[in-house]
């Protein structure tokens, strides 16, 4: 394969992530998670994730190296998540990106971690569709991009005014006593379910839509789902655990195909790329799908492992990066843990 060599090192929360691409060929994506020291909080704690980070940022080079079968000689540029993210991990990542920088003698890229969820699909479909529209969807972000270039950077269209996608879902597992993180339980016990409750859609009066068109809301879907199992708990009835994840499942999906395939049309935008860890659920997937097609409109979604956090999404921006000829960052490059989301 041709083009330069990018690894790719991504700490911006729970995830030490490790990519090699070499153009748009993906090498090796080497991946440390702390999730199971954060379970038991039921929430991802910012010092334990940054110590987790420091003492698993050597080995998952050292990994991905090994699996590329190339050594760091070979790589011809480090690209970074510097933003956005939880501080302190951040921190570990860029410091680690600037030691193998100035080590090699080699160029540093700081990349915005959206943009690298954008970005990563083309490591399995080809080159981008520019402009495209990016719903970003996992337990840290819930966001509606336009990015006419990812290089160059993504437009915010809307965002969560309250929780991340990811987090509703992990909240409603919770409370529903399924284990952390929640997305992946909640979207198989839909799978054994019927949607036979109507929960509410957050944004989508027509007041909330004059001031919040392209936002989401989840915070109200969690407090109704809450309020439901209360009540069915406080009449000494069962709680039908796969019908409420069905139900509150539906809400979520409902609303982000709903608004996504809104800000297409308007922006008159035909390609729409879901990525972010809740990209993995299958009832958002084919949701999609039925409804973009039905609107003109290609869907294009990265493999479950490529949509959550990975250093291979950063890699592939980099790779990017340098193949458009854009400008290295500074070596005094910061970590800037409040770039929008
Ligand atoms: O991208 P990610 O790995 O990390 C960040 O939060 O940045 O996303 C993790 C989130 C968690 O909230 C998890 O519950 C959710 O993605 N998730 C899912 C599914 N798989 C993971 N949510 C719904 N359905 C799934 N199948
Ligand atoms: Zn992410």
């Amino acid at each position: 394969t041709q083009g330069p060599l990018v690894l790719g090192i991504e700490t911006s929360c729970d995830e030490t992530g490790v990519g090699l691409v070499r153009g748009t060929t993906l090498l090796a994506d080497a991946i440390a998670s702390s999730v199971d020291e954060h379970a038991r909080f039921g929430g991802v704690v910012p010092e334990v994730a940054s110590r987790a980070h420091l003492e698993a940022m050597v080995p998952t080079i050292e990994r991905a190296c090994e699996t590329a079968e190339v050594r760091l000689d070979d790589v011809d540029a480090i690209a970074v998540t510097s933003g956005p993210g939880l501080a302190g991990a951040l921190l570990v990542g860029v410091a680690a990106a600037k030691a193998l920088a100035i080590g090699l003698g080699k160029p540093i890229y700081g990349v915005n971690h959206l943009a690298a969820h954008v970005a990563v699909d083309q490591l399995e479909h080809g080159p981008l569709p520019e402009p495209c529209l990016a719903l970003l969807v996992s337990g840290g972000h819930s966001s509606l991009l336009e990015v006419a270039d990812v290089t160059v950077g993504v437009q915010p269209l809307g965002a969560t005014i309250d929780d991340a996608a990811g987090e509703a879902f992990d909240k409603v597992a919770r409370l529903l006593g399924l284990p952390f993180p929640g997305g992946p339980h909640i979207d198989r016990q839909a799978r054994e379910g019927q949607v036979t409750i109507d929960f509410p859609r957050g944004l989508t009066s027509r007041r909330d839509l004059e001031r919040h068109r392209f936002d989401f809301s989840f915070s109200g879907l969690k407090t109704a789902v809450a309020r439901w199992v209360e009540a069915r708990q406080a009449s000494g009835e069962p709680v039908p655990v796969a019908d409420v994840a069905a139900s509150f499942q539906e809400a979520v999906c409902d609303v982000l195909v709903r608004k996504a395939l809104d800000a297409a049309a308007e922006r008159g935008i035909e390609d729409l790329l879901i990525g972010g860890g809740v990209a993995a659920n299958s009832r958002l997937r084919a949701m999609a799908v039925e409804r973009a097609g039905a609107r003109g409109v290609r869907v294009r979604v990265p493999r479950p492992g490529l949509c959550t956090d990975n250093g291979a999404m950063v890699a592939a921006l980099g790779a990017e990066l340098v193949a458009r000829g854009r400008q290295p960052s500074a070596l005094d490059l910061p970590a800037d843990s409040s770039m929008p989301i």
